[in-house]
């Protein structure tokens, strides 16, 4: 029997599929592709997800990245995210991927997205998961290079829903990119950004007020500002929210701290997403219960969560509807 929440009808909007590769996906992905991977065996590529910030888990998860190298090797690793998705009731992904992770070690561009693009058909297809695509710049880079990401990803704009803005976030405030989110937003793509993760409150600020963002990914840290979480509430900002990850990552001490159960009751619309899930212990599922049970949350709050999932999501609102009336048939029967 699926319990309440695997079988609640969900959205997941903050997801990089770069960070759900799993130990043992990678370990045949370096073998298929004759890549070195700095790990003996599987339990040591587990044993060394401890991180005491995000900077530590970074440089792990761009190294993990180097054994994808072939179009079939994104297409099998974003399947892999599909099916555990489906398993936990997602029925729209709006994945992030980080294309300079990639093109900077000589992969094309098109070899990542091509790759993508299949497992998001093959998912339709398969699970009746619908899909898009989050171009992410990484901000350790420099706004030069976020330009000519958005140019390389020309041929492919109308497959891409939105670009973001991830990686490393202290020293690298959301203005450091004000001019390509400016070019992305005129070429129709919508904007979100990592805010307020491990960054201050004013990166939250930043990224509306500069970059003019649809969403923040995280926001955490904005609850810090009074004025800041009345403006959110009141302009029904999303926030995407990653319990598990800001765990593994150090963000909160202990989930019985998290900022969740606050944000739900400033009235926020936040939602909650696994981020990166191979290497943070969990997906989406696990993450609305690990945090349902620190944070005490009713049944009423979950479902709230996964209401905010559709209407903080970038479907069109008669899709958005149509998932907010498959919840309520769920709800009147689970
Ligand atoms: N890239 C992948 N996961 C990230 C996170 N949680 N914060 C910033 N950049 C990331
Ligand atoms: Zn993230």
């Amino acid at each position: 029997m699926k319990d309440f929440i695997t079988g609640l009808p969900k959205a997941e909007l903050h997801l990089h599929i770069e960070g759900s590769l799993e130990p043992e996906l990678m370990f045949a992905l370096a073998a298929r592709n004759g890549v070195t991977i700095p790990f003996a065996s599987v339990d040591a590529v587990r044993a060394a997800y401890a991180f005491a910030n995000l900077q530590d888990f970074l440089d792990i998860y761009y190294a993990g990245a180097s054994v994808l190298v072939e179009q079939v090797d994104f297409h099998d690793l974003a399947m892999a995210y599909f099916e555990r998705a489906a398993a936990d009731g997602v029925v729209h992904a709006e994945i992030m991927f980080d294309p300079q992770t990639h093109t900077d070690r000589g992969i094309a561009f098109g070899t990542v997205i091509e790759g993508l693009l299949s497992a998001m058909a093959e998912a339709e297809a398969r699970f009746g998961m619908t899909s898009a695509l989050i171009m992410s710049f990484l901000r350790h880079l420099s706004e030069e290079a976020a330009f000519e990401t958005l140019v390389m990803a020309q041929p492919w704009l109308d497959r891409i829903a939105a670009v973001g803005l991830d990686s490393s976030e202290l020293g690298h405030p959301p203005a450091k990119f004000a001019r390509v989110f400016a070019a992305a937003r005129a070429t129709g793509l919508r904007l979100t950004a990592h805010a307020g993760e491990e960054g201050p409150p004013e990166y939250v600020t930043e990224a509306l007020d500069v970059l003019g963002v649809d969403r923040i990914d995280h926001g955490n840290r904005a609850l810090e500002d009074e004025a800041l979480v009345a403006r959110l509430a009141a302009s029904g900002m999303t926030l995407t929210v990653c319990p598990l990850s800001n765990l593994k990552l150090c963000v909160v001490q202990d989930l019985a701290d998290h900022p969740l159960g606050r944000m739900l009751a400033a009235g926020l619309r936040a939602t909650v997403n696994s981020d990166d899930p191979a290497y943070f212990g969990g997906y989406v599922a696990d993450n609305y219960r690990a945090v349902a049970k620190a944070l005490g949350l009713s049944r009423g709050d979950i479902v709230q969560l996964a209401r905010n999932s559709f209407t903080g999501s970038f479907l069109p609102e008669a899709a958005v509807a149509r998932h907010l009336a498959a919840i309520d048939a769920y709800v009147a029967v689970a």
